[in-house]
Parts: C-alpha cells; sequence; structure tokens
C-alpha cells in the first residue's frame, strides 16, 4: 500500500525552520546558467599511441578535480533499472525504508528528518551501503523493492569495470607503472539520495560542501542539476547529461598524484521543481593500503607533500564514512559468518 504522499516530510509549503541553513551557508548563485566547462570526455577514443581521452582527463582533473565520461560502454538499461529501483525504494513507506534487521541486513537509511547537520536538516534522504566483495554483500542489501539486488549488482558490476578503466586511463596520464590500481582498488560503497522538490531552494542544502575521501567517485545523476563545484572560489553548476558518469578526484588520489590532480569541495543545491536522484559509488584504496604519493612523482624538485598513512587507519582518523563505517563493517563481517 502506498503512504499518502502528503504526509510525507517534503510536501510543504514553506521550508520548515529546522531546514533552514545560517545564512553564510546558503547558496547564492542558483541563477546562473548551468556550466558546461565540467569536460564532457568520449573515453571509447582511447586508442594506443596519442591518447586524447588521457590527456584530457588529466587536466580536467587538475583544473576542477571533476569530469564527465561517455561512451562508457555502460548499457542504458543497466542505469536506467538501477535508478528506478532506486526511486521505487524512496517511494516506500518509511516504515520499509527503515527497517535494518542487525546481522541479516547491512545498510543504513536515513530520512531527512533523522538526519540533521549542526541542527539544521538536509533535504534529502539517503541510502548506503557496502559493494565489497559483490558477492558477498549482495544478501545484505534491501530486499524490497524485490529487484533491488539483483539490479543494483548488475549495476555495480559495470561501475566496477568503468572504475578500472579510468583509473587505468589516470595511471598513464600520471606515468605510473601499467596496472598501478590492480587489485588495490574497491568499489566498496554505495551512496544514493533522492532530493525531492523545495520550496524555496535559496535556503537549504541537499548536501554540505565536502570532498570525497575515495580514490575517485564515479556519479549518477541522470538529467538533472543541483551538483556544484568550487572552481576559483566560485561555486559553479555540472551540467546534466543522461549519457554521462560524473566522475571526481577524491582525497586518496589527490595524495598519490602528489597534488596534481585535485580532490575539489562539491555540494548538492535543491530546486522547485523535479526530483533528483543520484547514484554515488565510492572507489576507495583496499584497506590495507598505504597511501602516499606515487615514488616516480616525487623528486628534488617535487617533494612528497604528504604523509603515507594506511588507507583503514585514514578512514578511522577521519571519521571519514561517519558511524556508518563502523556500523556496516561490523553487519558485514558478522553477515559473512552467518
Ligand atoms: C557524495 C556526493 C552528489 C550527489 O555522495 O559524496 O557528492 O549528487 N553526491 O548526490
Ligand atoms: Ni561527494
Amino acid at each position: 500500500m502506498k503512504e499518502d504522499k502528503n504526509s510525507t516530510w517534503f510536501n510543504v509549503e514553506y521550508v520548515p525552520n529546522d531546514y533552514i541553513f545560517p545564512k553564510e551557508h546558503r547558496p547564492q548563485n542558483l541563477d546562473l546558467p548551468v556550466c558546461d566547462s565540467i569536460p564532457v570526455i568520449d573515453i571509447s577514443k582511447a586508442t594506443n599511441g596519442h591518447n586524447q581521452p588521457v590527456e584530457d582527463i588529466i587536466t580536467a582533473s587538475q583544473e576542477f578535480g571533476f569530469f564527465q565520461v561517455i561512451n562508457h560502454g555502460i548499457l542504458e538499461k543497466t542505469v536506467i533499472d538501477a535508478a528506478s529501483v532506486l526511486k521505487e525504494f524512496f517511494d516506500m513507506p518509511s516504515k520499509d525504508k527503515k527497517e535494518i534487521v542487525p546481522y541479516k541486513k547491512a545498510y543504513v537509511y536515513t530520512s531527512s528528518t533523522d538526519f540533521a547537520k549542526d541542527g539544521v536538516h538536509l533535504w534529502r534522504e539517503n541510502l548506503k551501503h557496502p559493494c565489497h566483495p559483490l558477492r558477498e554483500c549482495i544478501g545484505l542489501w534491501p530486499d524490497k523493492p524485490t529487484r533491488y539486488q539483483d539490479a543494483i549488482a548488475a549495476y555495480l558490476e559495470e561501475i566496477q569495470k568503468l572504475s578500472c578503466t579510468i583509473l587505468e586511463m589516470i595511471s598513464e596520464g600520471l606515468g605510473l607503472e601499467t596496472g598501478y590500481f590492480n587489485n588495490t582498488s574497491e568499489v566498496q560503497l554505495l551512496s544514493s539520495n533522492l532530493y525531492p522538490p523545495c520550496p524555496n531552494p535559496t535556503l537549504t542544502l541537499g548536501i554540505l560542501p565536502h570532498q570525497d575521501p575515495s580514490l575517485i567517485t564515479i556519479l549518477y545523476q541522470g538529467n538533472s542539476t543541483g551538483l556544484q563545484v568550487m572552481k576559483d572560489g566560485q561555486w559553479i553548476n555540472v551540467g546534466a547529461n543522461s549519457n554521462a558518469f560524473v566522475v571526481n578526484i577524491g582525497n586518496q588520489l589527490e595524495i598519490i598524484s602528489n597534488g596534481k590532480l585535485r580532490s575539489i569541495k562539491h555540494r548538492v543545491v535543491t530546486s522547485t521543481n523535479g526530483t533528483r536522484i543520484s547514484i554515488a559509488t565510492f572507489v576507495n584504496p583496499s584497506p590495507d593500503c598505504i597511501i602516499e604519493p606515487a615514488k616516480n612523482l616525487v623528486n628534488e624538485l617535487e617533494p612528497s607533500r604528504y604523509t603515507a598513512s594506511r588507507y583503514k587507519e585514514y578512514v578511522d582518523h577521519n571519521n571519514a564514512f561517519g558511524d556508518y563505517t563502523v556500523a556496516i563493517q561490523n553487519a558485514l563481517r558478522t553477515g559473512n559468518k552467518n
């Protein structure tokens, strides 16, 4: 049975007080045109020899920390299936979404009403779960809607391949050895967001400004806008292209590249019309990897700019994925034993 839509938290005429950010955090440039300067790169043109997409990825990662990829080889159906099953998940009555059965399921769902940052709610709902190793994780995800596990597993298999392709292109572009990231990068976490229409987007935020603690993040945003990236002290809007994935450089790749590639601050603003659904997949180093600038990017002229740390220690010290990481990892370990 469908919940009465009128009872959802976002079906309001005015923004409730506990969703209104202090003035200094409110978005100010919402009527700027959508920026088409974040490069859209056709990665099917990667050929041996002169490799334009590799150059374009490196330039975009230096300049913006963001780029979009098209002709990535992932079937539209796989992507649409994943996005639509997530929409169905968010459309379910809240009691069905909230259910987390300890030791049997490992996912975290937060409605905006549960999640407040500095006392102010974000204008979004969020679902997160682990994805690695994929086969061991599938059974721990939501089982409603019934297609959820199959549709998301099919999507993640493709994202795993795409992440290897992109990381290989980046390692080539940085002059690292072939296969530098092989067997050390994992699509560890899926984080999907629903940003419903908001009566006054100048007062609210979908996600606060942040950098990603990943190697790279691969985001599907369909044809919705709302993602903004900091460029030279200004927020710029990322254009929507439903055939593309948005890729951004996370903190770990910034370290490995010795600062050559940049992990850039980004946020999500809301809109009065249309619902934004995003699927972020965090491609992270394996937990035991030592993250430090790659040896051949460090020399007398360019000394190491970062200290080394083991990825899992970095995650713990920085509480990088919030309490979520610990809760999920515990559930996953216990789940594996059963
Ligand atoms: C994230 C993120 C953007 C979006 O999850 O880290 O930046 O559009 N998401 O949801
Ligand atoms: Ni992010």
